[in-house]
């Protein structure tokens, strides 16, 4: 054993006295008072608002901590409450939250093993979102016609499956729900995941099952333009344990979110390079009161909705959207189909002059994302380098799809009649009834009445 020099028997690992025996510097918090007096300026608190606000916070002890970030917070989590209040709102048994819809998309067809190689059908009307996410993860999408529903139509994903098919795409759009059960049966006989996007109707059901619990995941947009939601966020849901390791895996590559973050790999696949999509806590809070709040709004567009349609008189040549489950859907907008684009702009402008906002889906050559035939970055195959990848990958053994802007004829010509007017969950009776009389005069006045028929009685 060698023996300690002075100096060494001085050090305190030694015995020796310790050399840092009080640090002076205050512990500050990082996030405090004026954080959330930004905030309340963001979201347009008056001044003398901000006075009382301020009045009220300003003695409060925060102490330190990361406070904003969901691992590692000393405090409970807000994005775990979030996740918790998710699971009981849609009963599935992961919940995933992320920081925007498109990250949930991205998340979800890596996690199922949409890459290299690989197809997902898209419907040609969606945000353009639900397609570019799918080269994002570097496969390849098929875009396919929408029906009378404004969502895709299984006869023409039967038509666009092929062996390297790895996802359907469903997309629940404005509220209003897909034809789950054959788009269920063709996953099932082709052996291929579906990814449900709900980003437009968080809260739908089809057939008493909640929109985007019914495939073998679903994603959501939980931003201020969805239906629930206030901010930024997204979700991937699932009740498949390996799908949702792999979406967090794809969420969180610092692995923060593994029960031991540095521990060797579980299963095979279960770690492989991913991003951050982490959500804030921030966002997490507001997040939890939103989906607190959206049984009752949900209850509130639907008693609307059912009210307003049962005012409406069905006409000669004028079809209704065809809604797949009318108890299930949202019910924030009505759609009908005139029989040409001319008279669906007559028809718009007359609801509009009457005090309808009414207005045609695709109007003049207005460029729109949610339209298939302006993805110019997947119909001219444009990358992000020169190499054009995923469009040239060589494990990609096929013709690419047809790309072209007339590919999917029947969904211009739908959306170019359809016309469509938003409704307010707030609406009273006495709104439904004077804007279903605006609907039947502008019908009226250009059709003749169907008798002794409901609204949604008419079909195709
Ligand atoms: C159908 C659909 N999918 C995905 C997204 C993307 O969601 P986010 O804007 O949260 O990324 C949207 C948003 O508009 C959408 O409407």
């Amino acid at each position: 054993m060698s023996t300690l020099n002075e100096a060494q028997k001085q050090l305190a690992v030694n015995g020796g006295e310790k050399a840092v025996t009080a640090i002076e510097a205050p512990s500050q918090p990082k996030v405090g008072v004026d954080e959330f007096m930004e905030l309340a300026d963001t979201w347009g608190f008056s001044d003398e608002a901000k006075g009382r606000i301020l009045d009220a916070i300003k003695d409060e002890p925060l102490g330190g901590g990361p406070h904003l970030t969901r691992y590692y917070n000393p405090r409970p989590s807000k994005v775990d409450a979030m996740e918790a209040e998710v699971r009981e709102f849609l009963g599935t048994k992961y919940a995933l939250a992320l920081h925007s819809g498109t990250s949930a998309l991205e998340t979800a067809y890596v996690a199922g093993g949409v890459g290299p190689g690989t197809e997902a059908i898209v419907p040609a009307y969606t945000f353009f979102a639900t397609a570019a996410a799918v080269v994002a993860a570097k496969a390849i999408p098929v875009i396919a016609e929408i029906d009378e529903s404004l969502t895709i139509d299984p006869l023409d994903v039967a038509k666009k499956i092929t062996p390297r098919t790895k996802a359907i795409v469903p997309v629940h759009m404005i509220g209003t729900v897909c034809d789950m059960d054959p788009i269920m049966k063709l996953a099932k006989e082709n052996d291929c995941l579906v990814i449900e996007d709900t980003a437009q109707a968080a809260g739908s059901e089809y057939h008493g099952k909640r929109c985007g619990t019914i495939g073998d995941m679903g994603c959501f947009s939980i931003s201020s333009y969805k239906y629930i939601g206030a901010g930024e966020a997204g979700l991937v849901v699932t009740d498949d344990e390996r799908l949702f390791t792999r979406a967090q895996n794809h969420h969180d590559t610092g692995a923060c979110w593994r029960p031991d973050r540095y521990a060797e790999e579980r299963f095979d696949g279960e770690l492989f390079c991913g991003t951050n999509y982490r959500l804030s806590e921030l966002e997490g809070a507001v997040n939890v009161v939103q989906f607190q709040k959206a049984p009752a709004r949900l209850a509130r567009n639907r008693k609307v909705y059912k009210t307003f349609v049962s005012l409406l008189q069905p006409h000669k040549d004028i079809l209704p959207q065809q809604v797949r489950d009318l108890d299930g859907q949202v019910g924030y907008r009505l759609q009908f189909f005139a029989a040409d684009a001319a008279h669906a702009q007559t028809l718009a402008a007359a609801l509009q002059a009457e005090g309808v906002g009414a207005s045609v889906m695709v109007s003049g050559g207005a460029r729109d994302w949610h339209i298939y035939k302006y993805w110019e970055h997947i119909l001219k195959q444009k990358s992000s380098t020169p190499v054009g990848c995923p469009f040239t990958c060589p494990y990609y053994e096929a013709e690419l799809p047809p790309y072209a802007e007339d590919m999917c004829p029947r969904t211009l010509d739908l959306l170019s009649r359809c016309v469509s007017m938003g409704l307010s969950e707030w609406y009273t009776e006495d709104d439904c009834k004077q804007l279903a009389a605006a609907v039947n005069k502008v019908l009226g006045a250009f059709h003749e009445p169907i008798e002794g028929a409901g609204w949604h009685d008419i079909t195709p």
